[in-house]
């Protein structure tokens, strides 16, 4: 079936910045995210930086992510960090309690700050609110941060480390609605004003505050800790939320739940696309919140900082592996789009998790590493990453209905001008799994733009995905620019179509 469309940008109808941070990520010591999806210990067979695998590396910076969140998570809250740092040898072997795993601590803060480093990101601490102590908490920050001399930067010093880190982000707790804790908002608001106070002031004014916000569906968490919060809006920059694809399948089929990564069905496929308008709501309405309690000058934002697929097959017992198709590459892209439209108050989005966990970008084994579709869509986004959005409207756009009475547009656009480089960019996700769509593409400014570059990212099937043997099975391609000027485009059924456009003439 081929549905004809046409597609009007308007450069000069110009919307919020996207923030770069909308590209960021987690890791957790959790099955083989950290060990050995990056870590593997300074004698492995496998290359490495002192430890830290090259490959991953390599693969990583190639899509300079503005962020990395660690060390969890659930573990988060039970992590003492003096038990990840100093000579190796000596550091406890602990347990990992909510993932049921040793952790032997080789992979701490200065590992991680290396890491950072390596792939040219900047870290996000999770500070311990559940089982740790605000001294431990603020000891860590100066770990970190300070420059005074002190018994604690002499460690970092004596560590290797004489320059401090620099940490900007630091959350306070994570999910402490359940595994952090299972406290009521009221609590948690208590204790977080009491680790704010003395973390803001050890950190000083440039440093920014993440409180734990909800997990999809409870609105109520995030109003009554702002509401505890009342007059101290201030010790919060940021209030976090989380949402995984899964409960929306709980919730829209409580008898059928949620599917695996590589068995779903056509049903399950397009209830993914509609758990992309039901995160877009819980966003808006949070944005809504955390607007509300902003006063004084002091504006909270939102960071997304966790987020994305979990199949029912990844589980504690396979460390939360799963694979990836091209159905989790459509679903990042159509929910990069959605970020976008959300405005400047949604700040950061942590996709979980980069390596070997849940919705990875990347996946190893022993010595090999293979990179996935949604590692492809960060790859293909990365031009519109701190462009202005502009407007498009499409005429015609199909409806696209969705199972539980659910509907969306056929096609999910996003529209972004880089004004430094006289850029237009235009990615554009056709959902459907039989419609093609030719669309011709009309920029609205009575200027003259050529298409310069063009990639798509599809394949035969939506259950496609990468394997150490077929890496390059879901894979962008280089669409050649034939006729540049015609700006007439195809957009085949469940693809990615980015391109970019350069004005000739005024
Ligand atoms: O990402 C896996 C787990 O999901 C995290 O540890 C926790 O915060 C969330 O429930």
């Amino acid at each position: 079936m081929v549905h004809n469309v046409k597609l009007n940008v308007f450069p000069a109808v110009k919307g919020s910045r996207v923030s770069k941070y909308l590209y960021s990520q987690f890791i957790e010591h959790i099955g083989r995210c950290v060990y050995p999806g990056i870590w593997v210990g300074k004698n492995s067979r496998i290359d490495n930086y002192e430890g830290i695998r090259k490959d991953v590396v390599s693969a990583l910076k190639k899509l300079k992510i503005p962020v990395i969140r660690w060390p969890g998570g659930c573990f988060a809250d039970t992590y003492h960090w003096m038990d990840g740092v100093g000579v190796p040898e000596k550091r406890p072997a602990r347990y990992n309690h909510w993932w049921n795993q040793p952790e032997n601590n080789a992979f701490g803060t200065d590992e991680f700050m290396k890491f950072c480093g390596l792939i040219e990101s900047k870290p996000y601490l999770a500070c311990n609110l559940a089982t740790g102590s605000i001294k431990e908490s603020c000891d860590w920050v100066e770990y970190c941060n300070s420059t005074q001399k002190t018994e604690i930067t002499r460690m970092r010093i004596e560590n290797g480390h004489e320059e401090p880190y620099n940490v900007q982000f630091w959350g306070i707790g994570n999910e402490n609605w359940g595994c952090g804790g299972n406290f009521v908002p009221e609590y948690y608001a208590d204790n977080y004003r009491r680790f704010a106070t003395f973390i803001r002031k050890t950190l000083g004014e440039q440093g920014r505050l993440i409180a734990c916000g909800a997990n999809v569906d409870d609105l109520e968490w995030n109003e009554r800790v702002l509401a505890a919060m009342r007059k101290r809006t201030r010790l919060m920059d940021y209030l976090s939320i989380h949402v995984y694809h899964r409960r929306y399948f709980w919730k829209v089929q409580p008898e059928r739940g949620n599917c695996n990564d590589l068995d779903f069905t056509e049903q399950d496929y397009y209830n993914m696309i509609a758990s992309v308008g039901w995160m877009e709501e819980f966003i808006q309405s949070s944005i809504g919140l955390v607007t509300a309690y902003s006063h004084y000058g002091h504006q909270i934002g939102i960071i997304l900082d966790e987020w994305g697929t979990w199949y029912k097959n990844a589980v504690n017992e396979n460390g939360m592996y799963q694979q990836n198709t091209l159905m989790d590459a459509i679903y990042t892209a159509a929910s990069f789009h959605t970020f976008h439209h959300c405005g400047e108050k949604l700040f950061m989005t942590n996709m979980a998790q980069a390596i070997n966990v849940l919705q990875a970008l990347i996946l190893t084994k022993g010595d090999r590493m293979v990179t996935t579709p949604t590692y492809h869509i960060f790859e293909m986004f990365m031009p519109h990453r701190d462009n202005t959005n502009i407007a498009t409207v499409v005429d015609n756009n199909p409806e696209l209905i969705l199972p539980h009475g659910k509907s969306t547009e056929m096609l999910s656009i996003s529209s972004t001008f880089n004004e430094s480089r006289g850029e237009l960019h235009v990615s554009v996700v056709n959902q459907s799994l039989d419609t093609n769509i030719e669309a011709d593409i009309d920029i609205c400014d009575g200027k003259k733009w050529v298409i310069v570059n063009m990639r798509r990212l599809t394949s035969d099937d939506i259950h496609d995905h990468n394997t150490f043997d077929e890496p390059e099975k879901v894979f962008p391609m280089d669409l050649g620019v034939d006729n540049p000027v015609l700006n007439r485009v195809s957009f085949p059924s469940k693809s990615v179509t980015t391109i970019t456009f350069k004005c000739t003439k005024k």
